[in-house]
């Protein structure tokens, strides 16, 4: 069916007026026609808004970061951490490079141990198939570097698992070790005297890992308190799965908007970052420490396969620009910069908390002040506040209230 009949279609079997899917209408600078060979049964566009964080200083270079995402006050948040890095030199970032795992399943293995050794003695020969598959990636340095296989005692029975080791470089590398993992699937069978299943990358891309730190000055987050209220928050996490999960998920409003930007897979992000955090049960993908100057350190650590050419990335117009606005070179660089949004999204969300719990000693503050403009005076402003406080009734009237009672 063509764009048009398909909306027909929903219009028919909705009976919604005709007026009501004008909201659907591609106005952007995506041809239609593009966008209805990216997925299937196409019957219009949703637009996001596409916003840019500030004050970004990642390995000494400033950048200028576009978020796409449907959250009010991600991106401000993001920009205003970034601000209280920026006297200490904004953030660092390293990775372990760009390198994915491919996986290949052989079931039914009559000696799963004696197939492996047979797999790992043919290394050569596999790696030499895999290689084959991409001559780009091979020109740009890229390829399969390794194999290593375990084997895995299923509920069904033994499986041997071979996984090819591929630097992928500039690529997010679903496609390229895809491939790779299914050309050399009929030698692994035949290798293995098994069945050969699966054939998939893994997005838990734990070779793939970045690391970005940054230290966010004391008074600029609002004095020792408030690092102290961070150090404590995170400490719950860490603690604690159920705030640890809305505290990752803090990290990845900054990480998937990124990734959304600049056309990349935010699932297959998502998937990778949570499972890593998994990995030894379910724990926070950032730290939190005190330096001795009182400035809080923060650290993140997350698996990020990112591309910057491929894909999306290479059709999509707005994604293209986005890579133009960061002005990044290779994909690394590019991860270097969503893993310091994800550490600077999850200090702004934090620091709110904190600063909240904050908010708590100002309405004490406050609760004194009305107690003792109700003419309390010595210990009775104390008392009549903490009353008025913990009943959540800071008001004038039952200041008076209490006043009048405690006063008989
Ligand atoms: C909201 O999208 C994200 C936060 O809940 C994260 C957090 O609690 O750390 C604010």
């Amino acid at each position: 069916m063509s764009v048009e009949d398909r909306l027909k279609k929903v219009q028919e079997f909705t009976g919604l007026p005709e007026e009501e899917f004008k909201v659907l209408e591609n106005k952007g600078p995506v041809p239609m026609e593009t966008l209805d060979r990216m997925i299937e049964n196409v019957i219009g566009v949703m637009p996001f808004p596409f916003g840019i964080a500030t004050n970004f200083i990642v390995n000494g270079k400033e950048y200028l970061v576009p978020m796409v995402i449907e959250e009010a006050s991600v991106v401000a948040a993001a920009s205003n951490a970034a601000r209280m890095a920026r006297p200490h030199g904004g953030f660092k970032a390293i990775d372990t490079g760009s390198i994915m795992i491919s996986q290949i399943q052989a079931v039914n293995v009559p000696n799963p141990f004696a197939a492996k050794m047979r797999i790992l003695e043919h290394k050569e020969e596999i790696l030499r198939i895999a290689n084959e598959q991409d001559p780009i990636l091979i020109k740009v340095g890229g390829g399969a570097r390794d194999v290593r296989v375990r084997v895995i005692d299923a509920d069904t029975g033994p499986m041997v698992i071979t996984e090819l080791i591929v630097d992928v470089r500039d690529v997010m590398g679903a496609n390229a070790v895809n491939t790779m993992a299914e050309a050399v699937a009929p030698l692994i069978q035949e290798l293995s005297g098994g069945k050969v299943l699966l054939r998939i990358l893994s997005n838990l891309a734990d070779l793939r890992i970045v690391r970005a730190w940054a230290t966010f000055d004391k008074d600029l987050l609002g004095g020792e308190e408030v690092v102290d209220g961070i150090i404590k928050a995170y400490d719950f996490a860490v603690h604690d799965i159920y705030r640890c999960a809305t505290h990752n998920k803090g990290i990845m409003n900054g990480i998937d908007a990124v990734i959304l930007a600049t056309g990349n897979d935010f699932r297959g992000i998502e998937a990778g970052a949570h499972s890593y955090a998994a990995r030894n049960g379910y724990t926070s993908l950032t730290t939190y420490e005190k330096s001795p100057e009182g400035h809080l350190i923060g650290t993140i650590e997350v698996p990020l396969a990112v591309g910057i050419i491929g894909g999306v990335t290479a059709v999509h117009p707005v994604a293209k620009l986005a890579v133009k606005i960061l002005g990044v070179k290779t994909a690394r660089e590019l991860a270097h910069i969503v893993a310091s949004v994800g550490l600077a999204q999850n200090l702004a969300a934090l620091r709110a908390l904190a600063a909240e719990g904050i908010q708590k000693g100002h309405m004490a503050l406050h609760a004194r002040n009305i107690a003792a403009m109700a003419g309390a005076k010595g210990d009775l402003i104390d008392k009549i506040a903490k009353q008025m406080v913990d009943e959540g009734k800071v008001r004038m009237d039952r200041a008076k209230e209490l006043l009048e009672q405690y006063s008989h």
